[in-house]
């Protein structure tokens, strides 16, 4: 475990990268733009910030903004950018439309081109030659089961301890991240502090002190693994009966943003409260 150090800026920087990502199209809210720029600012520990799926470059912005405010390193950003998922369909102008021009367009009016080393491929290609650090690990590609489930066993093996592993879009109705989530991370002792900001899923890889988690990783658990149960494996969409039950238990989940010192104080306790 080590000390998590809040930069005095850390407002200002936040408020600076949200200024510059708001407008790229994407999946994001501010609440979870924010949380993913504080963990890029404060994560302690070493390696590169790995985004997965980066579609117009919302969250690239984001975590590129302070990454490069704080020198931190380039950004690792893996998309084909012309993966077809009918659920993203109204936001394509074709099946085949790719994502890739304004992706970089993107980038480049916001100043950080040449802070994001961008892997235009599947993450599956990108995973089985990366052996490189990783100090946060941001999985929003694939959101099916096996998808998602690969992303995190392709790059989960390179996180180094103290970094953070979070899912995008694990309160929203797909099968993948949330079941990983709940599998994978908060059955796990490798793993200590953990929580959801919006639909965000993310916890801490404390393989030395994560058994200390225990309680509040089995609190989430419980939460989760309703959800995941409350739908079927496949990406089908939910209708009615099955739908207001996902929904009443996703109103039970905690996923407000928690402020810097709080999340501070929660990673540098090395016993839970
Ligand atoms: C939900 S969007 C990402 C949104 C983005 N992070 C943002 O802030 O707006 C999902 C993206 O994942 C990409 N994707 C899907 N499968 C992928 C895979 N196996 N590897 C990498 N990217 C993938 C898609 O091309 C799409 O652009």
């Amino acid at each position: 475990m080590s000390t998590v150090t809040i930069p005095l800026d850390l407002r200002e920087v936040l408020d600076d990268a949200w200024q510059a990502a708001k407008n790229v199209p994407g999946f994001l809210g501010e609440e979870e733009a924010r949380f993913l720029g504080m963990v890029a600012a404060c994560v302690p520990s070493q390696g590169s910030i790995v985004e997965i799926g980066s579609f117009k470059g919302k969250s690239t912005v984001m975590l590129a903004k302070v990454s490069q405010h704080y020198r931190l390193g380039s950004v690792v950003a893996i998309d084909p950018h012309n993966f077809y998922n009918p659920k993203l369909e109204e936001y394509r102008t074709a099946p085949d439309a790719s994502s890739y021009d304004e992706f970089l367009k993107n980038l480049d009016a916001a100043g950080v081109s040449d802070m994001v080393d961008a892997r235009r491929a599947f993450s599956r290609d990108v995973a089985t030659s990366w052996n490189s650090p990783i100090r946060f690990l941001w999985i929003d590609g694939d959101h099916s089961y096996p998808g998602a489930k690969a992303d995190f066993d392709g790059f989960f093996p390179c996180v180094t301890p103290g970094g953070i592993v979070a899912f995008h879009d694990a309160l929203h109705e797909f099968s993948g991240p949330i079941r990983v989530f709940v599998e994978e991370v908060l059955r796990s002792e490798q793993f200590g502090p953990a929580g959801f900001v919006g639909s965000i899923a993310w916890s801490q890889f404390r393989p030395e002190d994560g058994a200390l988690f225990k309680k509040q990783r089995a609190n989430l658990e419980r939460l989760g693994a309703r959800l995941v149960s409350s739908r079927p494996e496949e990406d089908l969409d939910l209708h009615g009966i099955s739908k207001m039950l996902f929904k009443l238990n996703r109103y039970r989940i905690p996923r407000s943003l928690m402020q810097p010192q709080e999340w501070a104080s929660l990673l540098s306790q090395s016993k839970p409260q």
